[in-house]
């Protein structure tokens, strides 16, 4: 296995084409390893072939460079599975209904795994999940084939940091945490991921590497939730702009970080992620306290949001329950098509059956389905925009121009402080 990947000769599998696997694929395959994608779902496998990328963090045109040369191909036959010296498994981990870990595609992936298994392969998980589930939960199902982890095969955790829409730091200049659940494990996952990535930190076991993930989420997760906490407190107090106020904070060059109100949090990671962890955390007879407070403060987050827009129409004179309103940005952060948990797709739901019109436009979203229909993004003109008693920012896309959006509207209300300038038709959430 050393010498196969030193010498770049591997054949990489990776099960599970989304916004993890498929940008990794790309990466992997760059530099020169044969890699093959295996997904359940035979559209995307299908538009994976054709060289479509439906992940805006990959080009169709660098896709189909490397699916043309068949250094990508995607499957949905597992069989395969026995070509790869290499398996990376990126395939999601939802909570259920109840907010309870649903591990079903990392153990299917699993049990395909072992079912196509033989000698010298590596597996190296990376969907995010809660501590314990690489030993306790793949490595009982790869056992079952007969081989021996450490020296028939290879099983080892590193976690998926990639930040879609990020124009600064992609999979190649991202540090990496690796834990393997022996020591040569780790020694080769730690040489293989040294092929694509600036800096590998390895850590003592996947437990570690698994907890890691979830410490690092959790952070952004509860820093999230404090400030939308003093958001609503500037808000009840009047006459503090919690946007100035995190500024000045920023002054200080130490012991700070930055993080920004907003009308909640989603995506597939932080709104989840924690939820793994206070699930795990029970077996223990431990309450992770801050996990709980933090999904109450920011879960809230839509509907504080919407009795915002609510008490700005009636004192703009405005009748809520006739207003019409235009939402502007339905994906769940800037510059981004993921609609995956989008608080601002919580809005729409919350104040449809509230107001007389609600109609939203984004760039990266021309349709939704919510509560069994189809809406439609509308067109961002001039005319259009007269049409609202209020404008409402939910995600701040780079492209839109703010200065004709504040010109063409009659009252917006912006929850993410894409407007810099304090103008008395802009009413800003966290600022009074
Ligand atoms: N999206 C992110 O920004 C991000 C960042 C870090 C970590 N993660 C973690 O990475 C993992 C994958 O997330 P994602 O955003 O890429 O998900 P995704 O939904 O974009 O992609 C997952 C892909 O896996 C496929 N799939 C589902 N079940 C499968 C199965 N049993 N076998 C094979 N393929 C299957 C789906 O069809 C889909 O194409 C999750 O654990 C997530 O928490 C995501």
């Amino acid at each position: 296995m050393k010498d196969l990947i030193k010498k770049n000769k591997i054949k990489v599998g990776i099960i599970g084409l989304g916004y993890v696997g498929l940008p990794l694929a790309v990466e992997i395959a760059n530099k020169g390893a044969k890699v093959i994608g295996f997904d359940i779902s035979k559209k995307r496998v299908q538009q994976i072939n054709k060289g479509l990328s439906i992940i805006s963090d990959v080009t169709s045109a660098d896709l189909r460079k490397l699916t043309r040369k068949k250094r990508i191909m995607a499957t949905t036959n597992f069989k395969q599975l026995k070509l790869c010296d290499i398996i990376l498994i990126c395939v999601p981990t939802p909570v259920d209904e109840n907010k309870e870990p649903d591990l079903e595609p990392v153990i299917s992936s699993a049990v395909e795994i072992k079912k196509n298994m033989r000698k010298g392969q590596m597996v190296i998980l990376k969907s995010t999940t809660y501590p314990e589930t690489t030993e306790k939960v793949v490595l009982p199902i790869l056992n079952e084939s007969g081989f021996r982890v450490g020296q028939d095969f290879y099983l080892a955790f590193c976690p998926e940091r990639i930040d879609p829409g990020n124009k600064r730091f992609g999979v190649e200049n991202t540090p990496t945490v690796i834990g393997g659940v022996t020591k040569k494990c780790t020694e080769l996952a730690t040489l293989f991921y040294s092929k694509y990535i600036s800096e590998v930190h390895a850590v003592s076991s996947p437990r570690c590497a698994e907890m890691t993930k979830l410490l690092e989420n959790t952070f952004r997760n509860v820093n999230i939730a404090l400030v939308n906490e003093f958001a609503q407190l500037c808000e009840r107090m009047g006459g503090i702009d919690m946007w100035e106020v995190i500024e000045a904070a920023k002054s200080k060059p130490f012991g700070y970080m930055a993080f920004y109100p907003g009308p909640g949090v989603g995506g597939h990671c932080i709104p989840i992620d924690p939820y793994y962890l206070s699930w795990k955390a029970r077996e223990y007879d431990f309450h992770t306290v801050f996990i709980e407070l933090s999904a109450r403060i920011n879960e809230e987050m839509p509907y504080f949001v919407v009795n915002k827009i609510m008490n700005e129409l009636s004192k703009s004179g405005v009748c809520p329950s006739k207003a019409k309103i235009l939402l502007l940005g339905m994906s769940f952060k800037k510059d981004i098509s993921d609609l995956r948990a989008s608080p601002a797709i919580k809005v729409y739901q919350i104040i449809k059956p509230e107001v007389g019109v609600v109609k939203y436009h984004d760039p990266h979203v021309p349709s939704f389905r919510v509560d069994r229909s189809i809406v439609k993004s509308v067109k961002l003109t001039k005319t259009e925009l007269k049409k609202y008693d209020a404008v409402i920012i939910l995600t701040d896309h780079s492209v839109y121009d703010y200065g004709f959006i504040i010109k063409s509207s009659k009252l917006i209300i912006d929850t993410r402080n894409a407007i810099k300038k304090r103008l008395k038709k802009v009413k800003k959430l966290g600022a009074g």
